[in-house]
């Protein structure tokens, strides 16, 4: 086992994010520095239980735990309270108390509905995260926010929950399908305009070119093949590194203000506002990480307007989005209309302005106050 650890810690909490080759192995042997009774569920979907159920189920066997596998059908419909009821229900059933804590094995999906579990489960027990999709590894296993759905909207029902550990097990994504892994590198760039000019260089140079890249040092041999989607590249050690970097990253940023008080956390809200717009305007057929990046150009024109930000930076992002197969633009027939509605109806809008998330240079970003529904307009209607 090799593994690199990340400390995360704030207000009222304190944990560790490790990452590496081999880690959902020792996972039992991991949680055990961090849980003292014996009894825990590990909640996946079909996918993750799938490929991974048996491996983690031995490992904390063999630490003497006595695992609960409960498996819930994958995809965002499962993120209700619903599927809360049934959990909870199996975990009664199979002799889970206050001395029990919660393993959530999969995306974010189960990252976000297993923590809310264990927030709420007799008032509160444990939550390990173990991430198996790059969006979880990088942004929604650190942090603390969990919850479900309501028919009403996405995440309207949930608490502040931090796990008391995060194993991000590399190996998990190469079993991850290429649409996937985009959705992750969607929030990688974020993270990299608003934080990271250094990654974000490193990016675009990376994928300049075109193939294997970060696959040595893949210990499958079946995955040494020549592919041109950049944004299945570096599943090797390079990704290691990779997600070690944005998980500090994110890890600053709540550490700095963990319950979106301050503002800082506010900047991982970049390219969101118009990204939600999209995502709800066409009824969530485009994925999130796939709205997150058309969202990011349309901040980025208003940074240039509102935060002086360079035209030649602006074209950076878009091609560093293009190299990740991410979209920069709306596709056809979209009603840019609509979106603009589901800003001004979704957002406060104080004195005819907005709380906009701008980037002036590539590495910062800051919260404008000046930003006006009419730039909004102006930039979806470029789109
Ligand atoms: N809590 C937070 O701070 C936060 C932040 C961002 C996003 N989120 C939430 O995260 C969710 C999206 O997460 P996601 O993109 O990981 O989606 P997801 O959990 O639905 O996973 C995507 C798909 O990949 C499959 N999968 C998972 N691991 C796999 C693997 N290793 N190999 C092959 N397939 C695998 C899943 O079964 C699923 O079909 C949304 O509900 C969103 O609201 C939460």
């Amino acid at each position: 086992m090799n593994s690199d650890t990340i400390e995360i810690s704030g207000n009222g909490f304190r944990y560790s994010a490790l990452v590496g080759h081999g880690l959902m192995a020792k996972a039992g042997q991991l949680a055990r520095k961090v849980a003292s009774g014996n009894r825990c569920a590990i909640i996946g979907d079909e996918t993750s239980m799938r490929l991974f159920g048996d491996r983690v189920r031995e490992s904390f066997s063999s630490e003497n735990f006595s695992p609960r596998l409960i498996r819930i059908p994958a995809g965002e419909k499962s993120k209700s309270l619903a599927q809360v009821e049934k959990i909870c229900d199996e975990m009664i059933a199979a002799g889970l108390d206050r001395s029990s804590f919660v393993v959530g094995l999969g995306g974010g999906v189960i990252g976000d509905i297993s923590g809310f579990v264990a927030a709420i489960f007799q008032r509160g027990i444990p939550h390990i995260q173990i991430p198996t999709t790059l969006l979880a590894m990088v942004d929604s296993s650190i942090g603390g926010k969990t919850g479900v759905n309501l028919d009403a909207g996405k995440n309207l029902i949930g608490v502040f929950h931090h796990p008391a550990l995060i194993i991000a097990d590399i190996e998990a994504l190469e079993s991850l399908p290429p649409q996937e892994l985009r959705q992750g590198y969607a929030e990688i760039i974020k993270h990299a305009i608003i934080r990271d000019a250094e990654m974000f260089q490193t990016l675009s140079s990376r994928a300049k070119r075109p193939v294997r890249l970060g696959l040595e040092g893949s210990r499958h041999e079946s995955l040494k093949v020549t592919h041109r989607n950049p944004s299945t590249c570096a599943r090797g050690d390079g990704l290691v590194s990779l997600v070690r970097r944005n998980i500090a990253i994110k890890a600053r940023i709540v550490s700095a203000d963990a319950r979106e008080v301050s503002g800082e956390r506010a900047l991982l809200n970049f390219g969101h506002t118009v990204g939600h717009a999209i995502e709800r305007a066409t009824d969530f057929k485009i994925p999130h990480g796939d709205c997150i990046s058309i969202g990011m150009v349309a901040a980025c024109a208003i940074s240039m307007k509102r935060a002086g930000l360079a035209s030649r930076e602006r074209d950076h992002v878009v091609s560093l989005l293009k190299k990740f197969e991410l979209p920069s633009q709306l596709p056809a027939g979209v009603d840019r209309e609509k979106i603009a509605a589901t800003v001004v109806h979704d957002k406060k809008f104080i004195g005819g302005k907005i709380r906009f998330v701008v980037t002036p240079r590539i590495g910062e970003a800051h919260v404008s106050n000046d930003v006006t529904m009419e730039d909004i307009r102006e930039a979806i209607a470029a789109l």
